[in-house]
C-alpha cells in the first residue's frame, strides 16, 4: 500500500481513495497524523483517477482527538486547521469512516468531512470539558448546526461519547455500516456519493437550526441553570456555553474567532492543567513497577463475601454487575435477608431512573445467593471479607476461610484500617491475602484501595488490579499503614478542623471554606451526614470532646435531625446555636480566648497537613506515585478536579510555598505541621516528585 508518510497510507479502489491513519494507541492528531492527514488529501486532489475520498483509521478506534502530550509544547508541523480546510475545501467529496471513537479533535476532523458513515458500536462526542477545555477546531461551531443548540450544549458540558445509532437520529453521521465492514460500506457509500453527484456538504453553511435558536437567550440561561450544581467550580462548562451561544448570535468565522480565545484561555490557565494532569494520573494507577505486566492471573468465576452490612452488599452488587455469580455469608438469616432486601431496593432505583430495564434488576439479583454457611463458598475463586471492623473477628475469619475455600482464591479484606498483615498472618497463606478497600457506597464509589500486604503475590495484586478494572473501579495499589492512603491522609484534617472549632471557628466557617475551595462538603458536614456515632462508645463517653457532648445529647448527626448543625424536616442544614455555645464553652474551659481565624488559616491548616502526610506516604513507600495519591482523592474523597488532587495541587502552589507555610504553622502551632523531610529535601534540591521518582 503506497504509503504518504509513516502513519498514513493511500490506496484506490475503484476510483475511490482511501486514506488511512495508523498511529497507535488512539491515533490521536500528532505532528505526524496532521501532516499525513493534509498530504493525503493533496494527494486525492491532484489524482484524477480518484472522484472520492474515504477516511478511515487502523487500530481500535477512529482519531480520539488532539494528542494531549503535545499540549504546552511548540508547535510542529502543520496546525489543524490547516487539515480541517484542505478536507473542507477539497473538490473531491470526502467520507469520514468511523469506528471505535472519533473524541473531541477527531470528531471535529470528520464534521470537516462533506460525509459520515460508522460501524454501529461507534461513538462520537467532544469530550475536551473534561479535560478542562473546549473543542478548539471549529467543533462547537460546526456541532450545534448540525444537531442543533440543546444537544450541543449537552454534548459539550457532558463530555458523552454518543452512540452511533444516537448520532444518525441527530443527523452527526449520515448513515450505519454493518459490524466489520466499514471500509466496503464507506467505499459503497462513496461511489453513491459521487454517481449520485451529491453536493459537497459543508457543515459550516448549515444555519437553519441555529436560526431556530436566535434571539431566544433563555435557552442558554435554563441550561446554566439546569448544570450549574454539577459543575460548580469549574470554568470549562461555562466557557463552551459561551460559544455555542456565539455561535447562535454571530457568524461561522467570528465564533471560531470567539471558539479559538477561549481555548487558548482554557489551555494555559490551571484548571486544564490539572484536569489533564488528571487524565494521565488515572491512566498511570494500573502501572505497577515490580509487578511484571505479564504476571499470570487467577481466573475469577465466582465471588464470595462475607457480611452483608452497608460494604458487602454493595461490593457484591459490582461483581453481579459484570454477570459474575457471588453468594453472600452472613451470621444470621435476619441480617442476610436484611443485605439481600437493600441490594434489590438499591436495583430498583435504578430502574425506576431508566437506568436498568426490570429483567436486568432480576438477572442480577439472581446472579447474589445468600447463605449461613461458610462451607457453601468454598469452590469461590475470590473471598472478600466486609464484617465488622475488629481484628479479632477478622483473625477469626480468615482462620476459617483458610481451613474451608480453594488453596488458589485470593482472600480480601475490605478493613478500612486494620493491619492486612495481621490478617493474612491469621491464615497459613498470607500470598494469597490482600486488601481491598471499598468506599461507601460501594456500588456507587470509583475507587478501590488495593493494599498488598508483605507477602501478597503478584499474581494476587495483579489479578486484584485487574478485577477492579473490570469492575469499573479506579484502583490504586498501596501499602500496609494506619488509615492506607486516603483516611491517613483524611486523618490531619479532621484533627486540625477540630483543632479549629476550639480555638474559635465555628463548624460552618470550616466547612464553607473547605466547600469553597471545592470539595463536596466539609468535615463537619461529613460528620453529620455518616453519623457522629460511628466510633462513638456511649458507655466510654465523659464528655471530653465537643463531640461526645452532641452524641451524649442525641445529636447525632442528619439521622436524628441535629448533629454539628440543625436539620429542618428536608434535611436543610442551618448552624446551630446550641453547638455555638458548647463550642464556646469548652474553649472557655480549656482558658482560651477564642479569636477571629482567617479564611486562609482554615484552608492552610486544612490542607498543608494533608499535602505534608501525603509526602510521608511517599517516602515510606505506602502509595507508587504522587498522581495515585491524588487520583484517590479525587475519586475517593471528592477533592475537584479541576484542582488535580493535593499532590499536583501542592505543586502548582510551589513546594517551596508549601515547605515554608509548614515552617509557619509548626512554628505557631507545633509538630502536628513539622515537615515531611521528603519535602524539605525536595525544596532544597528544586526537584519535583516525578523528578524523584514519585
Ligand atoms: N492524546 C494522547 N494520548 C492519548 C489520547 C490523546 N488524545 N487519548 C488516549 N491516549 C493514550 C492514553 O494516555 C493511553 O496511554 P497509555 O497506554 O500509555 O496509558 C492510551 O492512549 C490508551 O488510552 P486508554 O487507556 O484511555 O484506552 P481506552 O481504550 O480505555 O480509551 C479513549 C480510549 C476512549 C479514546 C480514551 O483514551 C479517551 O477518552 N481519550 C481522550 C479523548 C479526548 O479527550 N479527546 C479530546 C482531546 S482534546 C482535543 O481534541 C482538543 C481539540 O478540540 C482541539
Ligand atoms: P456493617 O455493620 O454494615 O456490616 C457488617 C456485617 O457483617 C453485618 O451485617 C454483620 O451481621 C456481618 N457479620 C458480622 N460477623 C460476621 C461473621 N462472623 N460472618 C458473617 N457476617 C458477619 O459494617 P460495614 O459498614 O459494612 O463495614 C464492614 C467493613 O468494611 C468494616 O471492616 C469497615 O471498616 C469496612 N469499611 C466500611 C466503610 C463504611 O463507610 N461503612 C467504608 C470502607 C470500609
Amino acid at each position: 500500500m503506497p504509503s504518504v508518510n509513516e502513519v498514513a497510507e493511500f490506496n484506490t479502489i475503484n476510483r475511490i481513495g482511501v486514506l488511512s491513519l495508523n498511529s497507535p494507541p488512539v491515533n490521536a492528531l500528532s505532528a505526524s497524523v496532521r501532516a499525513g492527514l493534509l498530504a493525503g488529501v493533496q494527494r486525492a486532489a491532484e489524482d484524477d483517477a480518484v472522484d472520492a475520498v474515504v477516511l478511515i483509521c487502523r487500530g481500535r478506534t477512529f482519531i480520539a482527538g488532539a494528542d494531549i502530550t503535545e499540549f504546552g509544547g511548540p508547535a510542529k508541523g502543520p496546525g489543524l486547521t490547516e487539515v480541517q480546510e484542505a478536507i473542507e475545501n477539497s473538490s473531491k467529496p470526502v467520507i469520514a469512516a468511523i469506528h471505535g471513537t472519533a473524541l473531541g479533535g477527531g470528531l471535529e476532523v470528520a464534521l470537516c468531512c462533506h460525509y459520515r458513515v460508522a460501524l454501529e458500536s461507534a461513538r462520537c462526542g467532544l469530550p475536551e470539558v473534561n479535560l478542562g477545555l473546549l473543542p478548539g477546531a471549529g467543533g462547537t461551531q460546526r456541532l450545534p448546526r448540525l444537531v442543533g443548540v440543546e444537544t450541543a450544549l449537552e454534548m459539550v458540558t457532558s463530555g458523552r461519547h454518543v452512540p452511533a445509532a444516537e448520532c444518525l437520529k441527530l443527523g452527526l453521521i449520515d448513515q450505519i455500516a454493518p459490524e466489520g465492514d466499514l471500509e466496503s460500506a464507506a467505499l459503497a457509500f462513496a461511489e453513491q456519493v459521487v454517481a449520485e453527484k451529491r453536493p459537497l456538504r459543508k457543515v459550516r453553511d448549515i444555519n437553519d437550526k441555529l436560526e431556530a435558536a436566535r434571539g431566544r437567550p433563555e435557552i442558554f440561561e435554563a441550561f446554566r441553570k439546569g448544570i450549574a450544581r454539577k459543575t460548580r467550580g469549574f470554568l470549562a462548562p461555562e466557557y463552551n456555553v459561551q460559544c455555542i451561544e456565539a455561535a447562535v448570535n454571530l457568524n461561522f468565522t467570528e465564533g471560531l474567532a470567539v471558539e479559538s480565545q477561549l481555548f487558548t484561555e482554557l489551555l494555559k490557565g490551571p484548571q486544564s492543567a490539572a484536569q489533564r494532569h488528571a487524565f494521565f494520573a488515572e491512566r498511570e494507577i494500573w502501572k505497577l513497577p515490580d509487578v511484571p505486566r505479564d504476571t499470570p492471573q487467577i481466573e475469577i468465576h465466582k465471588v464470595g463475601i462475607i457480611g452483608a452490612g452497608t460494604m458487602g452488599g454493595g461490593i457484591a452488587m459490582n461483581f453481579a454487575n459484570i454477570g459474575l455469580p457471588v453468594t453472600l455469608v452472613e451470621t444470621n438469616q435476619e441480617a442476610l435477608d436484611r443485605g439481600l432486601a437493600v441490594i434489590r431496593a438499591n436495583y430498583e432505583r435504578s430502574a425506576s431512573r431508566g437506568r436498568l430495564s426490570p429483567e436486568e434488576v432480576e438477572e442480577r439479583v439472581n446472579l447474589i445467593a445468600g447463605s449461613l454457611e461458610m462451607e457453601k463458598i468454598a469452590d469461590v475463586d475470590l473471598v472478600i471479607e466486609a464484617v465488622f471492623e475488629s481484628m479479632p473477628l477478622k483473625k477469626e475469619i480468615f482462620e476459617r476461610l483458610d481451613a474451608i475455600i480453594q488453596p488458589n482464591a485470593i482472600l480480601a479484606s475490605n478493613t478500612s484500617a486494620l493491619d492486612v498483615n495481621e490478617i493474612a498472618h491469621a491464615t497459613k497463606r498470607p500470598e494469597s491475602v490482600i486488601g481491598l478497600h471499598f468506599f461507601s457506597p460501594a456500588n456507587v464509589m470509583q475507587l478501590v484501595e488495593v493494599v498488598r500486604g508483605d507477602a501478597s503475590s503478584d499474581a494476587v495484586i495483579a489479578t486484584s488490579m485487574a478485577i477492579a478494572k473490570r469492575i469499573g473501579k479506579k484502583a490504586a495499589l498501596v501499602g500496609v499503614c494506619p488509615g492506607f492512603v486516603g483516611n491517613r491522609i483524611l486523618a490531619p484534617r479532621q484533627f486540625q478542623a477540630n483543632q479549629l472549632i476550639l480555638e474559635g471557628a465555628m463548624p460552618w466557617d470550616v466547612d464553607r471554606v473547605l466547600f469553597d475551595f471545592g470539595l463536596p462538603m466539609g468535615p463537619f458536614a461529613m460528620s453529620d451526614l455518616a453519623g457522629l456515632d460511628i466510633g462513638w462508645d456511649k458507655a466510654k463517653s465523659k464528655g471530653q470532646t465537643v463531640r461526645d457532648v452532641l452524641c451524649e445529647m442525641d445529636r447525632r448527626g442528619q439521622k436524628t435531625g441535629a448533629g454539628y448543625y440543625d436539620y429542618d424536616e428536608s434535611r436543610q442544614a442551618a448552624p446551630s446555636p446550641v453547638v455555638e455555645k458548647i463550642i464556646q464553652d469548652f474553649a472557655t474551659r480549656g482558658g482560651r480566648e477564642a479569636r477571629s481565624i482567617s479564611d486562609d488559616e482554615i484552608l492552610a491548616r486544612c490542607i498543608y497537613p494533608m499535602i505534608n502526610e501525603g509526602v510521608k506516604i511517599l517516602a515510606e513507600g505506602k502509595a507508587i506515585r504522587a498522581s495515585d495519591i491524588d487520583v484517590i482523592w479525587m475519586s475517593g474523597y471528592g477533592w475537584p478536579v479541576y484542582r488535580g488532587g493535593p499532590m499536583f495541587y501542592a505543586e502548582q502552589v510551589g513546594l517551596a510555598q508549601v515547605l515554608s507555610r509548614l515552617e509557619e504553622l509548626a512554628a505557631e502551632y507545633g509538630e502536628a505541621f513539622t515537615p515531611a523531610p521528603l519535602l524539605t529535601e525536595l525544596v532544597a534540591q528544586e526537584q519535583s516528585f516525578r523528578d524523584r521518582g514519585f
